[in-house]
């Protein structure tokens, strides 16, 4: 944007106009208008029918953003193989993911269980009266809820899903007069927002009704002021534990200087200072969302819910702390992670993304609770991976050599000049610096 003047405007009606038109305006605000349509229509996919697809996920589309799509092969979980798809930008993320993958298929592989698939809504609302009344009332209430999203949950129900329970929530302590409906839902394959936010927007309008018509509550008692119907990213109760575990000798050629035992001990003591420290622990289960986000994006789910629902979780006993954790007893080394996903592999862009439903049938076209199963595994072997290069020879050596292409990208690096990099990085440590000094090295040379 060029100057001042043109920060400040307000584009009034900008989402009815044609893509066209609203990829204009947005060049018109730039400094190199053509090159900025350019640029943005490159993006365009060439099958007009696909880029509708898209074009139609979100509002006020102009193009697409490309990220890489890569695959993870050896993840064997439960005795089965996969070949696990992940979306992700950060270079070292799918090599971290496939080397934790390769050496864990060669000991035993990954292990999990669910732990549950309970996922929650809530209504909230403020009531003036008796809350006996309201304790006396609830199993008919509860009733009159069911009744009320009839038509919403048949469907779900013969899936064998739909509204497990309901629960009454009294938080007037906290806020005046301020109460819950706590809903729980199994929403069987689906991710189950749209269902569970249709659902409780529906019992919102029953809960008025049903105050106003029965005859305990008295004036003021039949007013229910409904303040909003929303379901909670928070779902502890959606839980898959997933776990690696071997010998200790099995450990012994992770490092030349560390035998099986000290690397056990300082991968115990990396977990236990995650566990301590919430700085640490942040950095740590960042370290496990790289590769659980990035089955979540393959797959079309909604990487923002995860994270919000893992953090929390993180959170439960009044302090953040580390997802995964290591047990030593006697011999045995086992690592673990136990973390809520609330993921489906049906509705929202699951099979509307292209390759979102490709990315399924490359998992064999997983239920929820197997999706569960591969997108911890995934994060526990990055985890894993991630530990394993911290307590040995540090994050950087893979860090950089995977990142050495975008830095020679950066310097506009042709091919012949990759391959010279590549060849000479192998023994030499890769920075920006490096690179530049190697390129302009080549460069001048080629001049001479
Ligand atoms: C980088 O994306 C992730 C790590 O920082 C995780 C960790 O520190 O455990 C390597």
């Amino acid at each position: 944007m060029s100057d001042g003047r043109k920060r400040k405007l307000i584009l009034r009606g900008f989402s009815k106009l044609i893509k066209e038109d609203k990829l204009r305006i947005v060049a018109e605000m730039m400094d190199n208008q053509v090159e900025t349509v350019e640029l943005l229509k490159s993006f365009w996919h060439s099958d007009q029918d696909k880029q509708k697809v898209f074009d139609e996920f979100s509002e006020n589309t102009i193009s697409n953003f490309y990220i890489p799509y890569g695959v993870a092969p050896n993840f064997i979980i439960n005795e089965q193989s996969y070949l696990v798809p992940l979306v992700i930008e950060e270079s070292s993320v799918v090599a971290a993911a496939s080397s934790g993958a390769r050496f864990w298929s060669e000991h035993g592989g990954f292990k999990s269980e669910i732990k549950g698939v309970v996922k929650i809504g809530q209504v909230h609302f403020i009531w003036e009266g008796a809350i006996k009344k309201l304790h006396f009332i609830f199993d008919e209430l509860k009733l009159y809820l069911r009744n009320s999203t009839k038509e919403l949950t048949a469907n779900m129900e013969k899936r064998g899903g739909g509204i497990i329970d309901f629960e009454l929530i009294d938080l007037s302590k906290e806020i005046d007069n301020y109460y819950q409906i706590k809903v729980s839902f199994d929403t069987r394959d689906s991710m189950g927002a749209n269902f569970i936010n249709s659902c409780l927007e529906e019992f919102a309008i029953a809960m008025k009704d049903f105050f106003k018509e029965k005859d305990i509550f008295k004036g003021k008692e039949k007013e229910c002021n409904i303040i909003m119907s929303i379901l909670s990213n928070y779902t502890p109760d959606c839980l898959v534990k997933t776990w690696v575990e071997c010998d200790i000798s099995e450990l012994d050629n992770i490092d030349n200087d560390l035998s099986g035992m000290e690397f056990a001990e300082k991968f115990k003591l990396a977990i236990k200072i995650a566990e301590i420290d919430p700085y640490r622990a942040t950095t740590h289960n960042k370290g496990v969302f790289n590769g659980i986000d990035a089955v979540a994006l393959a797959t079309g789910n909604d990487f923002r819910a995860i994270e919000a629902a893992g953090h929390t979780y993180a959170s439960k006993g009044g302090k953040y702390t580390s997802l995964s954790h290591v047990e030593i007893a006697g011999n045995r080394f086992k690592f673990f992670v136990e973390i809520p996903l609330a993921i489906g592999t049906v509705g929202g862009l699951t099979s509307l993304h292209p390759l979102a439903k490709h990315s399924l049938e490359m998992l064999g076209n997983p239920s929820a609770e197997e999706l569960m199963m591969i997108a911890s595994a995934v994060g526990l072997a990055n985890n894993f991976a991630a530990i394993r290069s911290l307590v040995t020879k540090g994050i950087q050596i893979g860090h950089m050599k995977m990142h050495l292409m975008n830095i020679l990208n950066n310097f506009n690096a042709t091919k012949t000049e990759k391959k010279k990099a590549i060849e000479h990085f192998v023994v030499h440590r890769v920075s920006f610096s490096n690179v530049e000094q190697f390129l302009l090295k080549i460069r001048n040379g080629k001049k001479s």
